[in-house]
């Protein structure tokens, strides 16, 4: 499919950091470009979520543009190659994180209150798997966000995120939880400080993640884009 404004103009970064306001950092222009920039960014968006979701079995896409738009807390790195496309540059991969509220436990059941940052989708486009980039783009995402994997929940990880924990940061194992995510056993090394004023056990855990409940819209993205008509409350992550 061809975008009626070229990836380079789009993005100017290998990475790009996206949020709901869906204009990436950097970005120059006027109204009128700004809208047509999102419009094309969005479509983009919505392929490499569609992509994800297939290459991962899922029955329900998790990301797209509108809910990047609806989720203020969540953040898409793109991934660019500048050379694709005859020189005007294509996307090949994103990943969406974002702080989730959850209750965790570790190899002794014991259960600890907890919002780490959370790998909510990550997808290579196929012909770019093993090449690298995507580590490029999860090494990008822990400098960013100044964490590591040991540190991070894995919102449903497929046996390829698994594989490549493992190939690419020694995290030779996840300790799967029953609301769908996992975590390295080392997390529970970096929440020790937590556990003595936050460990409790919950009555219910609550369904979070893929599997959340509708939320309300953002109140703030409405706002900033005055698209309360056009965009509904996101389902899921
Ligand atoms: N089969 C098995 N392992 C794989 C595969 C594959 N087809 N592709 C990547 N890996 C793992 C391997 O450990 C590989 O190392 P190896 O080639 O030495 O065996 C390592 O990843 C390669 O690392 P990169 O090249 O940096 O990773 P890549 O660019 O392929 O990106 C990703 C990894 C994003 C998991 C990619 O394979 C992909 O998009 N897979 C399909 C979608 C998916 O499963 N996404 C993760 C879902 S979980 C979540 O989103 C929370």
């Amino acid at each position: 499919m061809e975008w009626s404004v070229p990836v380079n103009s789009m993005l100017k970064d290998e990475v790009n950091k996206l949020n709901y306001t869906l204009i990436p950092e950097g970005f120059k222009g006027d109204v009128r470009e700004v809208r047509l920039m999102q419009e094309c960014l969005s479509k983009l968006i919505d392929g490499l979520g569609e992509q994800s979701a297939d290459a991962q079995g899922l029955n329900k896409v998790i990301t797209t543009a509108e809910k990047l738009r609806n989720t203020a807390t969540h953040v898409l790195y793109l991934l660019k190659d500048a050379n694709a496309k005859d020189g005007s540059g294509d996307v090949i991969g994103m990943l969406k994180v974002g702080r989730k509220h959850l209750f965790l436990f570790d190899e002794h059941d014991q259960v600890c209150e907890v919002e780490p940052l959370c790998v909510l989708d990550f997808y290579v486009k196929r012909d770019r798997q093993r090449h690298g980039y995507g580590r490029l783009l999860f090494d990008h995402m822990l400098a960013d966000n100044e964490t590591s994997p040991f540190e991070i929940a894995i919102d449903g990880p497929s046996p390829k995120m698994e594989q490549f924990l493992a190939r690419n940061y020694g995290v030779d194992r996840l300790l799967h939880q029953n609301n769908n995510f996992a975590v390295a056993p080392q997390f529970f090394q970096h929440t020790n400080e937590l556990r003595s004023s936050l460990c409790s056990t919950p009555a219910v855990s609550a369904a979070v993640g893929r599997f959340a409940a509708p939320k309300p819209a953002s109140a703030i993205a409405n706002v900033i884009h005055g698209t309360g008509a056009l965009y509904r409350p996101k389902s899921s992550g």
